[in-house]
């Protein structure tokens, strides 16, 4: 993997201070200290990888899978399975892996219902508290209807339950039905868990190689956890995106020219998001999907209020590529006949990237050579390590998440929950 600061100012003056960030991230002594479990995560993962692989065979056994879960309960899971994917809209070509309790529309749910029924599908209920209102409802639907519908024997072969060891709602379920469990450990929060069960059982339920996932993961900590020199990416990342911010570019807008790439802009925008955004301060992480968005969002990209700057996706080699068919039909495309449509579409990046340029758009173009589990997995370990120096460089705590409870008090509340 690469990084390419030909369209921005890669912002180098921010050295030392990323520098110091990463010598307090790597010395456990910075704000939220107590929740760097990631950082080893994907060593510690590797040798704990059976048992989750185990378990996704089990899964594969049934019709499909249901992934009930929230925020960094699900992100991670979905970015992964569908960036191996093809982008397509219900995507048929592997195990149905369906995404409930992000939501609490009871059309989506009734949908998930009718596409499940009569059919055996397992359900992977994730949530460290145990507690959220989203992934609680979700489950005990669905559960009612397997209850309809199964044994409590048949029952404990479908369910699978990824949560913390002792806390939450869920934990004594496992322990008096007999279900099949994983630990979100302690010390690794939602958005940084993609590594953990939270992430890994779905992606390898979904037929996704799991194990590679992870080599890529610690190919990606080996090369920058020790590397303090300008060469190293996450610090490159991390420099550039506090000097546009300093510079008043206050949101980073993250392209991707791949479909199935749109969920790993979702994870990306949490994990910024949630990570920076306290205290009155933080880059504002916003996504775009392009081509179709710049016949939406190009306009205001291009010369709107200059207050963004953009990093974007480009992976090298595809996985499958199509020639361009000659025709004699006469449409005015006949000078791409016999053209890539991969090669086409990083021409489109360039033009983007220049026309961006001109409009006082700085983009980064991360380059990635192949859109695969080994790619990946360096890639998702890349930014969240960028993130938490990025992070400390703020001044904030990365770690934490004080802004996500006040909307639920008040919910709990209105919703007359006993003791709120
Ligand atoms: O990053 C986070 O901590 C959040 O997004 C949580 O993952 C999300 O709120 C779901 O929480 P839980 O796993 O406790 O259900």
């Amino acid at each position: 993997m690469k990084l390419d600061f030909k369209h921005a100012n890669p912002g180098l003056s921010l050295l030392p201070r990323a520098q110091e960030a990463q010598a307090l991230l790597e010395g456990k002594s910075c704000k939220g200290a107590e929740f760097l479990g990631w950082l080893d995560l994907p060593e510690k993962a590797l040798a704990a990888v059976a048992p989750v692989e185990e378990a996704a065979r089990e899964i594969r056994k049934n019709h499909g899978l249901i992934v009930v879960g929230i925020g960094g309960s699900y992100l991670g899971a979905r970015a992964v399975i569908e960036a191996l994917s093809s982008g397509l809209p219900q995507d048929t070509s592997g195990f149905p892996v369906i995404f409930a309790g992000q939501n609490m529309d009871s059309v989506y749910h009734q949908a998930v219902l009718s596409t499940i029924r009569g059919k055996k599908y397992a359900i992977n209920v994730i949530s460290k508290s145990g507690t959220t209102t989203e992934p609680g409802l979700a489950f005990r639907i669905l559960l009612s209807h397997l209850e309809a519908n199964h044994s409590a024997d048949e029952i404990a072969k479908l369910v699978f339950v990824t949560t913390d060891a002792s806390k939450g709602s869920l934990r004594p379920l496992v322990k008096s039905r007999n279900w099949t469990s994983f630990i979100i450990p302690d010390d690794v929060g939602g958005r940084f868990s993609v590594l953990t069960p939270v992430g890994l059982l779905p992606i390898a339920a979904a037929g996704k190689d799991i194990r590679k996932l992870l080599e890529g993961a610690k190919s990606m900590a080996d090369s920058i956890r020790k590397d303090t020199s300008a060469n190293n990416l996450a610090l490159q990342y991390a420099c550039y995106r506090n000097a546009a911010y300093a510079s008043g570019k206050k949101i980073e807008l993250f392209l991707n020219y791949q479909p199935g790439l749109h969920f790993i802009a979702e994870w990306w925008k949490q994990l910024y998001g949630e990570s920076e955004g306290k205290e009155g301060k933080g880059i504002f992480p916003a996504s775009v999907d392009f081509s179709s968005d710049l016949h939406s969002m190009g306009q205001w990209i291009q010369e709107a209020e200059r207050t963004l700057f953009e990093t974007v996706i480009d992976v090298e080699k595809p996985s499958t590529d199509i020639k361009v068919p000659s025709s004699k039909v006469d449409d005015g495309l006949e000078y791409l006949a016999g053209r890539s449509l991969h090669d086409i579409n990083r021409i489109a990046i360039a033009a983007v990237q220049d026309a961006h340029q001109e409009g006082q758009v700085p983009s980064m173009r991360i380059l990635l050579p192949e859109m695969n589990e080994f790619h990946l997995g360096g890639l998702l370990y890349f930014f969240e390590y960028a993130c938490a120096v990025s992070g400390i460089m703020l001044g904030v705590n990365p770690f934490d998440q004080p802004g996500v409870e006040a909307y639920k008090k008040t919910m709990f509340k209105m919703l007359g929950k006993p003791g709120a």
